[in-house]
C-alpha cells in the first residue's frame, strides 16, 4: 500500500542523517506502530510517508508508484493525525473543521452527510458542531482533529502519538475508534512511545528506530 524504500533524510539545518536507506512497508488493512525514543524520527517518517517531507534520496511508494508523482490527488487517500492537534485546528467551528476536507470534493449535501457520520464514528453530540474549536478541551480537541481526517475516508491513517497525554476515558475512545478503522479494512500507522497501550489490543507490526549517531 505504501512503501519507504531507501530513504536518506536530513532536515536542511543539520548535518545529521535522522534516515540512512530506510526501508519499509505497510501493508493494506495491517497496523505498523513506530516507535523508538524522543527524537528518533517517528513524527518525520509519517510527515514522510505521507508525502509531506521529502527525502534527499530514495522514494516514497503508493500502490508502488512514487507518490510524489500521484500528488496532489492521492492526498485525499492519506489522512495524517499530527502530534499536536494545535495545528491541525484553523476553522472556527467543529463542523467547519471537520468539513473542510470533504468540502474540497463534494458537494454540500454529501459533505454534511460525511461530518454527521464522523461525529458518530467519534462518538460527539451534534450540539459539538457549533462550538468553536478554541474552547475545546485537550482531549476534544485531539478527537476533533481525528475527525478532519477521518470525515474523508482516506485508506491509510497515518496517527502521530494519538494518545499522548489523554485520559483514559479519550483513550478507550481513541482505540475504540482504531479497532472500527481496523474492521473497515484501513491501513494504519501509529507513532508512540508507548506502543503497549496497542499491543495489548491489537497485534500490530513493530518497528523500532533508534537514534542515528551520523
Ligand atoms: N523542522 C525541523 N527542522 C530541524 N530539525 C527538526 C525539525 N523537526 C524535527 N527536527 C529534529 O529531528 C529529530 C527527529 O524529530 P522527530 O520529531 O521526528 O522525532 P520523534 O521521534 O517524533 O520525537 P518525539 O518522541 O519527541 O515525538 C529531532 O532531533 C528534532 O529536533
Ligand atoms: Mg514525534
Amino acid at each position: 500500500m505504501l512503501k519507504l524504500v531507501d530513504i536518506w533524510f536530513r532536515y536542511s539545518d543539520s548535518n545529521r542523517y535522522l534516515f540512512q536507506r530506510l526501508n519499509i512497508e505497510f501493508r493494506e488493512k495491517e497496523l505498523t506502530l513506530i516507535t523508538g525514543p524522543n527524537g528518533s524520527g517517528k513524527s518525520t517518517l509519517l510527515m514522510i510517508a505521507a508525502g509531506l517531507l521529502e527525502p534527499e534520496r530514495g522514494e516514497v511508494l503508493f500502490r508502488e508508484k512514487p507518490l510524489k508523482k500521484q500528488l496532489p490527488e492521492a492526498r485525499r487517500f492519506i489522512g495524517i493525525l499530527f502530534q499536536d492537534p494545535e495545528y491541525m485546528l484553523f476553522n472556527s467551528t467543529v463542523y467547519d473543521e471537520i468539513a473542510y476536507v470533504p468540502r474540497q470534493l463534494y458537494e454540500e449535501k454529501e459533505v454534511d452527510k460525511l461530518v454527521r457520520d464522523t461525529i458518530k464514528i467519534l462518538g460527539l453530540s451534534e450540539d459539538m458542531l457549533k462550538r468553536s474549536v478554541y474552547q475545546l478541551s485537550y482531549g476534544e480537541k485531539k478527537i476533533v482533529a481525528l475527525g478532519s481526517i477521518l470525515s474523508y475516508k482516506p485508506l491509510i491513517l497515518l496517527l502521530d502519538e494519538p494518545l499522548e497525554s489523554l485520559s483514559k476515558y479519550y483513550r478507550d475512545k481513541i482505540l475504540d475508534i482504531i479497532e472500527r478503522l481496523l474492521e473497515e479494512n484501513k491501513t494504519i500507522i501509529i507513532a508512540t512511545h508507548d506502543p503497549d497501550l496497542f499491543i495489548h489490543r491489537f497485534n500490530p507490526k513493530i518497528f523500532r528506530l533508534e537514534i542515528a549517531d551520523t
